[in-house]
């Protein structure tokens, strides 16, 4: 058996113990050593966590575990290599197919057999409206406008269904595997809730548990979440913001009691399995764009929040995509803009409402990940970074550490008007509405005019989501004309059901210790 075999057995008390002590590792050798002949990434915190015996988890323990026991992130010891020769054996793969040939590279054939990972890809994405999943649209009769990689054919018309519905059938064929129940607990800011829940509403073994700042998603966004009848649904409305929901989901997964009464999993954009899925749809849309032979880059454009789907994005360079520019797209809240510009990543006082609400977050959780590989892997380093901006509130990056960090990724802020005027230009010129998210793309696209390669701007949610962009840009009279989604339409009449709460960890503990029952 390989070395990842000794946490399969342990089930449930597994996950537990391999978080149980806290390791430092100093030496990234270490890992590489203990794969041996192994071909499968092993995971490590970026904090220096890497299980009991310090040699790493397997991709199933990571997947349950979520996040490090030292509130760190878990990193893949190496990343696969995919050569220019096997990314053009894969033009013409489907969406799905392709999606299997990148998992596969993950994910160890003892913990997923290749038939049940083909099959849980491919229940995944039956849920999806459209045959390519994730379509890449050159948008304008001649193709004349941006790139577009539509990510919002999913349930809740938002990108993170590609990564949760997958999670959810992922959760629930290691939890049946291994016979346990499972709390997951997750925050959001509007669209990772929603996709959570489609993805596991009446998966056996799961209770899951959505935190979400009162009065601060969407309308339809809440009526995504508060629709689902599956009982083993339960939407936790906070009286805060989607820092407070995100602060009290770490602090539970901190808390050692707390993990042990629940048995938590993790759903929200830390998981490494949503990195991981959304790797695929990199390498599609380079598929789609760049002609095969033709040693073309391939640059994306993407509207980022929490640092998840941009990641994804670099994870894919890593693996041996042909990437020219990564660019990262906030609005107003732009701390990550702030740091690739001028090396300064600070912790503001409060959260800019803008009208791209699910990028409304003044810490981004993903980000630690990129810094971590831009200290060349060095946890210790990380730690300490992490553990000053933890207490200052800030962190100067060094000279070295943004020249670094510019090498791989380019950034720009667009302000409200900006947004919409993007908005306004995209349907007047093209009839292509983009809902405010996107806009950033496109908008960041113009920006930093990237004139060496192609720019795809990720699309990440559908105009039916954010409706106030669109009325503002086109008018609310043109917009009115144009026909609202039926399936969108159809929520506002369904029943809802939700719990609102003070934002505290005590609340919420009680509210979920009413649904779980210690085994
Ligand atoms: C989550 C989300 C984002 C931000 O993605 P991250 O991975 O958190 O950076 C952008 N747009 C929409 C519509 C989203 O739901
Ligand atoms: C983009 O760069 C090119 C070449 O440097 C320049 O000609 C063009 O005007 C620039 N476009 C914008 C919108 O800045």
């Amino acid at each position: 058996m390989s070395a990842t075999g000794e946490f399969v057995t342990g089930a449930v008390a597994g996950v537990a113990a391999a978080v149980a002590g806290v390791m430092l590792v100093q030496q990234r050798s270490k890992f590489v050593k203990a794969l041996g002949l192994q071909q499968k990434p092993v995971y490590t915190s970026t904090r220096g966590f890497a299980g009991k015996d310090g040699k790493g988890l397997d991709f199933e323990t990571a997947v349950l575990a979520g996040l490090g026991e030292d509130g760190g992130l878990f990193v893949p010891s190496f990343f696969p290599q995919v050569s220019q020769d096997t990314i053009d054996s894969w033009y013409g793969l489907s969406f799905q197919a392709l999606a299997y040939e990148i998992m596969s590279l993950y994910i160890p054939e003892n913990q997923v057999p290749a038939d049940k990972l083909r099959d849980i890809i491919d229940r995944s994405y039956a849920t999806f409206r459209h045959e390519e999943v994730t379509p890449v649209v050159r948008v304008g009769s001649e193709g004349e406008g941006p790139k577009v990689l539509e990510l919002w054919h999913g349930e809740t018309w938002a990108f993170k269904d590609v990564a949760l519905s997958f999670l959810g059938n992922m959760f629930e064929h290691f939890i049946t595997r291994r016979n346990s129940l499972v709390t997951v607990l997750g925050a959001t800011s509007g669209d990772t809730g929603s996709s959570a829940i489609h993805g596991l509403r009446g998966k056996k073994g799961v209770e899951v548990f959505i935190l979400f700042p009162e009065g601060r998603v969407s309308p339809i966004q809440e009526l995504q979440m508060t629709t689902v009848a599956e009982e083993n649904v339960h939407c936790l409305a906070v009286k805060g913001t989607f820092d407070d929901a995100q602060a009290i989901v770490k602090a539970m997964f901190r808390d050692p009691s707390a993990r042990e009464q629940f048995n938590l999993g993790a759903v929200n954009s830390i998981n490494f399995c949503r990195i991981l899925a959304q790797i695929t749809y990199y390498f599609y849309s380079y598929l789609r764009i760049v002609p095969k032979g033709s040693g073309k880059r391939i640059s994306f454009s993407v509207p980022t929040g929490n640092f998840g789907d941009i990641l994804a994005g670099y994870y894919a360079k890593r693996m041996g995509l042909p990437v020219d520019r990564l660019i990262v797209a906030t609005n107003d809240n732009e701390i990550v803009h702030q740091f690739f510009s001028r090396g300064e990543y600070f912790k503001p006082a409060e959260v800019q409402q803008t009208l791209a609400p699910s990028m409304d977050i003044c810490v981004s959780s993903n980000f630690e990940r990129f810094l971590y590989h831009m200290v060349d892997d060095d946890a210790e380093t990380l730690a300490a970074m992490m553990k000053e901006f933890e207490e200052t509130g800030k962190l100067k990056a060094s000279e070295d550490l943004l020249r670094r960090s510019q090498a791989e990724m380019s950034s720009a802020s667009l302000s409200r008007s900006e947004i919409i005027a993007v908005v306004k230009d995209n349907y007047e010129k093209y009839q292509y509405l983009l809902d405010p998210h996107s806009a950033i793309g496109v908008g960041a696209a113009d920006k930093v005019n990237v004139t060496t390669s192609d720019v795809v701007c990720l699309a990440c949610a559908h105009w039916g989501k954010f409706t106030d962009a669109a009325g503002q840009a086109i008018g609310e009279e043109t917009f009115a004309k144009i026909p609202y989604p039926p399936l969108l339409e159809q929520l506002k009449s369904l029943p809802k059901r939700k719990t609102v709460l003070d934002a505290t960890k005590d609340a919420v503990r009680n509210e979920m210790s009413k649904f779980v029952k210690k085994e």
